[in-house]
């Protein structure tokens, strides 16, 4: 695919990204992100980036390359990583996990937490925050007194797009139609009715930090977590990078802590005999 692009007035450029650029950035992300990017997805690379070499009036994607290798360009690396990363969610993606929560996990965070222990979550892969706000609010819901105890959820993504919106918290109405009809009055008890915008009230964003995470990198987080979601990550990375982040979350859950992955995804076997399925996609630690 080749786009026609004025990057200056009257300049009319038509760039493609050739195998070899493709395969030049596929490598990049690869290696700092263990995202694969299959061979052929030349156009989705043209599309996602065309912006980036507009801004920095960059004509090809041979000079493009090289200027996100160069490491005085570190921040439109990252930029370049964020526009490739998928960042598809919503509130109360897989709900069964979320009633895996409410039915067989609140109570004994409850009871974690009332003889003085804290207790932490985390939404590993966050996006844009659909996922963390979801799980924050269903604590809230079914644990009002939650404010007065020691509780955070920590939610860390890669993508620097996705983290300022997890940061915000401020989402379109329409994206609250799959949250539960009791749940969704709690996200809305700061909204007015005539706002398209809602922002996840105080009570709800209080409970969360939002955090850049990469996987591929030393993680600087403090376990250990009695909850761990992480969905819809894993599938984009191959075997050796999977099995590094299923193994490096499962030695950051508390005992008998629930570790949550997407509906696609599966635990390298080796992990699958430290820990029981007790629901689908969900584990707990032994
Ligand atoms: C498809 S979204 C899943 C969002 C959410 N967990 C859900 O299931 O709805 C995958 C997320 O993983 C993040 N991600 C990809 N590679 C990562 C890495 N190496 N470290 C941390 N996050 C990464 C992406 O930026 C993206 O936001």
């Amino acid at each position: 695919m080749t786009f026609s692009t004025p990057f200056y007035p009257g300049a009319e450029v038509a760039l493609a990204c050739d195998d070899v650029n493709f395969c030049a950035i596929a490598s990049i992300l690869r290696q700092e992100t263990g995202i694969i990017l299959p061979p052929g997805n030349n156009s989705l690379v043209v599309s996602r980036l065309i912006k980036h070499l507009r801004k920095l009036k960059i004509s090809s994607f041979r000079e493009y390359v090289s200027w996100v290798e160069d490491p005085a360009n570190e921040l439109d690396r990252a930029k370049m990583i964020s526009s490739l990363t998928t960042n598809t969610t919503h509130f109360f993606r897989e709900e069964y996990h979320f009633d895996y929560l409410a039915e067989h996990v609140i109570n004994d965070l409850k009871r974690i937490a009332g003889v003085g222990g804290r207790v932490r979550l985390w939404s590993a892969g966050c996006s844009s925050g659909e996922e963390v706000y979801s799980l924050a609010a269903t604590l809230l819901y079914h644990w009002p007194e939650i404010v007065l105890a020691d509780v955070r959820i920590l939610a860390t993504d890669i993508s620097i797009d996705a983290l300022a919106a997890a940061k915000e918290a401020r989402y379109s109405r329409e994206k609250l139609a799959s949250v539960p009809a009791a749940i969704r009055s709690l996200m809305l008890q700061d909204a007015s009715p005539s706002d398209d915008t809602v922002t996840m009230p105080d009570a709800i964003r209080k409970l969360v930090s939002v955090r850049y995470l990469n996987f591929m990198e030393p993680w600087p987080t403090k376990g250990p977590f009695h909850v761990i979601m992480c969905r819809n990550v894993a599938i984009y990375m191959d075997d050796v990078v999977q099995e590094h982040i299923f193994t490096g979350l499962f030695d950051q859950l508390a005992p008998e802590g629930v570790l949550f992955i997407g509906h696609s995804e599966r635990l390298p076997s080796e992990l699958s005999k430290k820990v029981v399925l007790v629901d689908r996609t969900t584990f707990r630690r032994v």
